[in-house]
Order: structure tokens, then C-alpha cells, then sequence
């Protein structure tokens, strides 16, 4: 009896030890929490390759489980006052200070993307109702967050469209001012996905003859923003990173454009590009864009390219509004100021700092903050019991920036 408790017990401890723990970096603050929550999402994502190797149950819809399980229903008190509307026939929240007209100043604003690889999340989910409600506290804006559809249910461009509908709505004169918002104070802003979208909307709005209300500013958080190089010295370095491994990055990204798996697996070993796309890789060669100190000890290898077979070749993917890297210097230039939040261990680092390199380069101010202790997420992990501290320097200096730029 007492021995197969201890059995029991041995059993229990080494299976949370091989679920927990994880070689995290020393430079990670609060490792250990750190390790416990990302056990959840891999254990997470292990029960959904199960599932949908049992035929169950897709992977994307058994990982929808997090956005439930941090699902809130945003409410009014006297500080924030939130609505849901329709924008365009697509789903919104508008967030906007408590006390109405007031002063009668006109309010800044903000259009917030959530993240989730375009295939997860919700702006109804805890950390984003309790992002927005700051936002809307500390800078007295009107925020709209938005819920977009989602991959693979709905492939790209819906996403994109969905989100560009909406900024497109709310930037006409009238919509403006019945919200009481400045045109000249609008930011678009996002993380991850989020931010991917957020810089794609940035872009495609200059190139729209009709549009007359410009972006005063973009606000990327450790955005995703091209799919041709996907061994970029980050992603060397943090493809078993917590909360995004390279494997669901990837899986995002071929789910964002195709339910076919070959794509997957093209893109798992880099092999994914055509002649088409090989003409596109000099705005992701991280060997010209990264500064020095991110290049790590890593060989520059161009990703190879094939002519592939006309039936697997996805042209979305050197679509811009898929993939902003992919734009020449032209279309960055008339672009709104940026913030660019890298984290070190995240797969994504190196195409937030590229991004932050070109724009630049196309005389755009950009403003680039660089967590060396940082993880991807980490902005969003504000709340208890996954609450960590640099997420909340992370919300701060953020907010800080909008305050001082829009
Ligand atoms: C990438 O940049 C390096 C210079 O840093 C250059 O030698 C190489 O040809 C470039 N490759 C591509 C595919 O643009």
C-alpha cells in the first residue's frame, strides 16, 4: 500500500518535472513561475496534437481553450464606460472614459489588435480588458479593440480585412466625432499577430486613395512580421522558448494561409520558397539588418528557394498585408512614427529589430525598446496567478510612450 504511494508520488514528481522544467536562461526573472505556466500551454498543446491525431478535434480548436479560460465579459464602472458595436459588420468594443463630453476636449485614440497567431484570442480575454481599461484611464483615449475572425476557420485575408474594415470605419470624420476623438491623435497598436496586423493596416492606409484621417502612430509588441526566413539568428536561438516555440510559430503562420500540412513542413525546414519569393528575401536578410549586437554567433544562409510546384506555391505569403517586411523603402517612408518592443527570448525578436532597422533606414522615427530578460507575451502576463514583473515595466513603458507620442 505504502509503497505504491511512493510509486504514485514518484510517478507524479517526474512527470511535472519533465512538464515543468524547462532550461530557461538565468536572465529570466521569476524562472520558476515562469516554467509552471509555460507547462500548461505545452501540456496544453500536446493534448491537442492528440486530439487531432485521434481525429477529435482540430489542434487550433482545442488551444482556443486558453482565450476561454481567460475570458471576462468587459462591463461599465465609473471610470471606463464599454460598448459593443459593429464596425463595419465587424465586432468591436469600444472602450472610452467614464465621464462623458466632460471638458468637451477631444480624446486620443487607439485601435487595439489582440494577438494569438491570427488563429486564437479575444479582445474579451482578462489581460486585454484590463490593458484597454489602463489605456483608456491613463490616457484619456477611446479604445476600440477588436475581434477580428480567425484562422483556419477563416483564412488570410480575413483577418487583415476585418481589422482594416474597421480602422477604415472609425477613421471617417463623423464616426470620429461622435466618439469625441482628435483625427490627428489615432494610433494603431497590437502585439504579436496583433502586431503584424496593426503594422500591415499602418501601411495599406497611405496607399488608399480615398483615405483622407492618417495614422499619428504605431504601436508594435514584439509583432510578427515575415514568414520567408524562419531561422533567423532568434529563432535559432529560442525555438524551445516558453509560450512560443518555433513549432507553433510556425503552425501559426501556415494556418494563417492554408489548412494543407505541407506547408508546415516546408516551413519547418526552411524550404518553403519559390524563385518568386527569393527576390523578396533582401528585406529579411538579417545578416544586412540586425545591428551587430543581435547577430549572436550565427552563419547568414539565405533561405533556399525551389521552383516549386505551381499547386504549393501560397502567394499570400509575400503579401504585405500578410507580411509588412516585405514592402521596399517606398512604402515605409510614409509611415507614422513606430514603437518596436523586441524580447530577447523570443523567435520574433529579430523581425521586430529589422523592422525597427528599415524604417529607420526609410527616415521613419522609430522608437525601439529591447527587454534582454524579456520572453514573448510577457505584456500580456499581468494578471494573477501568471502575473510577472517585467510585463507590468513592459505595460508601463508602453503606455508611457503613447502618452508622450499621440
Ligand atoms: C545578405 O546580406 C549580405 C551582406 O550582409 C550579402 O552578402 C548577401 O548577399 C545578402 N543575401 C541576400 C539574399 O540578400
Amino acid at each position: 500500500m505504502r509503497s505504491k504511494g511512493i510509486f504514485l508520488l514518484l510517478l507524479l514528481g517526474a512527470l511535472t518535472a519533465y512538464y515543468v522544467y524547462l532550461p530557461i536562461p538565468d536572465d529570466i526573472e521569476e524562472r520558476w513561475k515562469l516554467m509552471v505556466t509555460d507547462s500548461f500551454f505545452r501540456s496544453l498543446s500536446h493534448l491537442a496534437d492528440f486530439s487531432e491525431m485521434l481525429g477529435l478535434k482540430d489542434y487550433m480548436g482545442v488551444m482556443m481553450f486558453i482565450t476561454f479560460v481567460e475570458g471576462v465579459v468587459p462591463v461599465s464602472d465609473e471610470r471606463v464606460h464599454v460598448t459593443e458595436e459593429a464596425f463595419d459588420g465587424v465586432e468591436v468594443l469600444v472602450y472610452e472614459p467614464g465621464q462623458q463630453g466632460g471638458d468637451g476636449e477631444l480624446r486620443r485614440a487607439v485601435v487595439y489588435l489582440h494577438g494569438g497567431g491570427w488563429c486564437l484570442g479575444s479582445s474579451r480575454m482578462g489581460p486585454y480588458d484590463l490593458l484597454a481599461r489602463q489605456m483608456v484611464i491613463e490616457l484619456s483615449a477611446v479604445v476600440v479593440s477588436v475581434e477580428y475572425r480567425l484562422a483556419p476557420e477563416h483564412h488570410f485575408p480575413v483577418p487583415f480585412e476585418d481589422v482594416y474594415r474597421v480602422v477604415k470605419h472609425f477613421l471617417q470624420g463623423q464616426v470620429l466625432a461622435q466618439y469625441h476623438v482628435d483625427p490627428d491623435r489615432v494610433a494603431v497598436s497590437g502585439d504579436s499577430a496583433g502586431g503584424n496586423l496593426a503594422a500591415a493596416v499602418a501601411q495599406q492606409l497611405p496607399q488608399d486613395p480615398g483615405q483622407r484621417v492618417a495614422l499619428k502612430a504605431q504601436a508594435l509588441l514584439y509583432p510578427v512580421l515575415q514568414p520567408l526566413d524562419l531561422n533567423t539568428p532568434s529563432y535559432q536561438q529560442n525555438q524551445h522558448m516558453p509560450i512560443l516555440p518555433k513549432t507553433l510559430m510556425v503552425r501559426f503562420w501556415s494556418e494563417y494561409f492554408t489548412s494543407d500540412k505541407s506547408l508546415f513542413r516546408a516551413m519547418m525546414s526552411n524550404s518553403h520558397n519559390s524563385l518568386e519569393s527569393a527576390g523578396l528575401l533582401k528585406f529579411v536578410n538579417w545578416s544586412a539588418l540586425l545591428p551587430e549586437s543581435f547577430r549572436r554567433p550565427y552563419e547568414y544562409r539565405a533561405p533556399v528557394a525551389e521552383s516549386l510546384d505551381p499547386s504549393r506555391t501560397i502567394a499570400s505569403i509575400v503579401d504585405p498585408r500578410a507580411s509588412p517586411l516585405l514592402v521596399p523603402d517606398s512604402r515605409l517612408r510614409p509611415l507614422p512614427k513606430a514603437y518596436i518592443l523586441t524580447c530577447e527570448y523570443d523567435v520574433l525578436r529579430d523581425d521586430g529589430a529589422m523592422y525597427a532597422t528599415r524604417l529607420r533606414r526609410a527616415g521613419v522615427e522609430v522608437t525601439h525598446e529591447h527587454y534582454s530578460g524579456g520572453f514573448h507575451g510577457a505584456l500580456m502576463f499581468t494578471l494573477w496567478p501568471t502575473d510577472f514583473e517585467i510585463g507590468h515595466r513592459m505595460k508601463d513603458n508602453y503606455i508611457r510612450w503613447l502618452k508622450q507620442n499621440l
